[in-house]
């Protein structure tokens, strides 16, 4: 279904988040007829460029990052007739007049903040002032918002003195993966599940977003940052209130996010035992951590595990075990829920015991499996196997070209349709800061330092005892 016609500025347009993320994602989004032929999409940045400049600039990201939609050159050549650029001071006057007369006002208009979050409240500023936003504008901001709780309650009220939150769109680039909404599908669309969602059915929950890439050209902002800030506050955080939340009275922006965010308020202190951080070594095919952001004596951690409890009647004493890290084994982002063994076995211990599993796969290939217990064919008496019942959602829509849309594709069409149900409310933010602040300034205060691992491990072997000592086991990574 085609959304309406939009005017989107992309502040940052020359930048990596819009060469790799927003431009292909506006271009898949054309190509599948949902963006109107007359929307403007407006490049916006400091480099002195012009219309055509901005074009070429995109045909060659479209190029790198989206090389199969490039063979309709025709197609290629029609979606970059919608780009201009304005080459704008965010902190002067320089090309506001400009970027104003290309506005039209009886269209959507959005303005996507792909910049640093210290211009956000230059941006804002400016827009006012200027008097291009209007009450009906639409500002895009991209993680990471702030470092801390101070620092993210500063940008909220600085954005908060030029829009309303119904016009803050804080993206967090998870809520638009297609397992992480199947996710909610999944738990408020069938009648199977719910009934079985809490401690009384279910033993403990893990969530791992592992990855292989270390930090590569990121070190300087990476450093600062450390997967707790980078990853776990924000994208491990979105998934642990999707899995945890009650459920909504109906799926509307305010009703979800108001289940997220007592999610967030009833996560519990986490205990120094509880939290394990490490830091990769050097390996065979690239440079430890240390080397890679410059600094030997960095205690920044690159992977982190925690085991966190959700303190509400639901979830009182089911631990939900986090992990995510970078230069480990297996590029995987999963969450798995882990459901406790029947209080009885009627085919005796030698039969063997299982539990049910339901894995809900992000990446690489999305999809959800559950593991259920069958006996095990033959004539060999009662013995229980564990066999999977598998769902790929790519073989589930077929063959019809159907592409797993990106996740950015989905949350800018969602801008434009004014829906902020994947979008992080500020409250919602601040809070996820309120929890994890105390534990970052703990680790600071008792000078912990993260252990070494080696690359393309599961992480530090203080993980594995993380659960090894609850009498459970961390998923493979694979
Ligand atoms: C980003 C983090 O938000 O998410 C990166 O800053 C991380 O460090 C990335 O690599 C992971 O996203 P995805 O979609 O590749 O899992």
């Amino acid at each position: 279904i085609p959304v309406e016609d939009f005017d989107l500025v992309i502040f940052g347009g020359t930048g990596d988040l819009a060469r790799r993320k927003i431009l292909p994602g506006l271009f898949h989004r054309y190509l599948a007829g949902q963006i109107p032929p007359e929307a403007r999409i407006v490049g916006a940045a400091r480099s002195e460029m012009d219309a055509e400049g901005y074009r070429a600039f995109t045909r060659e990201a479209l190029q790198e990052f989206a090389p199969n939609s490039c063979k309709d050159g025709g197609q290629v050549e029609a979606f970059l007739a919608m780009l201009s650029y304005v080459a704008i001071d965010a902190r002067g006057d320089g090309g506001w007049k400009e970027l104003a007369g290309l506005m039209r006002p009886d269209v959507v208009q959005a303005f996507y903040f792909s910049v640093a979050p210290a211009l956000f409240g230059d941006l804002a500023e400016r827009l006012h002032g200027h008097g291009i936003a209007t009450e009906a504008s639409r500002i895009v901001v991209e993680k990471p918002f702030g470092r801390d709780l101070e620092s993210a309650r500063q940008l909220n009220r600085g954005l908060a003195e030029y829009f309303t939150e119904e016009q803050i769109y804080r993206i967090d680039h998870y809520l638009g993966k297609e397992t992480v909404q199947n996710l909610m599908a999944v738990r408020f669309g069938n009648v199977l599940f719910e009934p079985l969602w809490n401690a009384q059915f279910v033993d403990h929950i893990q969530v791992t977003v592992a990855e292989t890439v270390g930090v590569g050209g990121r070190g300087e902002y990476y450093d600062k940052s450390g997967a707790m800030r980078d990853m776990v506050q924000n994208h491990l955080m979105q998934l642990l209130c999707l899995i945890a939340m009650e459920p909504p009275s109906k799926f509307d922006p305010d009703a979800v996010r108001d289940e997220k965010l007592k999610v967030i308020r009833a996560l519990d202190p986490v205990a120094p035992e509880d939290i394990v951080r490490g830091q990769y070594r050097a390996g065979e095919d690239g440079p430890s951590y240390l080397e890679e952001v410059g600094d030997p004596r960095s205690t920044t951690e690159s992977f982190i595990a925690l085991k966190v409890h959700v303190a509400n009647w639901r979830w009182n004493g089911t631990p939900f075990y986090l992990r995510t890290g970078k230069r480990l084994r297996a590029r995987m982002s999963e969450i798995v829920v882990v459901f406790k063994e029947p209080p009885h076995s009627i085919f005796g211990d030698d039969a063997g015991r299982s539990a049910n599993i339901l894995t809900i796969r992000l990446q690489p290939d999305e999809g959800m499996t559950l593991q259920v217990t069958i006996k095990e064919p033959g004539p060999g008496g009662m013995r229980l196997i564990d066999v999977p019942l598998d769902m790929s959602f790519a073989e589930a829509l077929g063959e019809s070209g159907n592409q797993m849309p990106d996740a950015y594709e989905r949350l800018i069409m969602d801008v434009v349709r004014g829906n902020q149900t994947l979008f992080m409310r500020g409250d919602e933010v601040e809070a996820a800061w309120a929890w994890t602040d105390p534990l970052i300034a703990g680790w600071e205060a008792r000078r912990d330092k993260p252990q070494a691992y080696h690359p393309g491990t599961n992480g530090p072997e203080d993980s594995l005892m993380l659960l090894h000592r609850d009498g459970r086991r961390w998923r493979d990574l694979e």
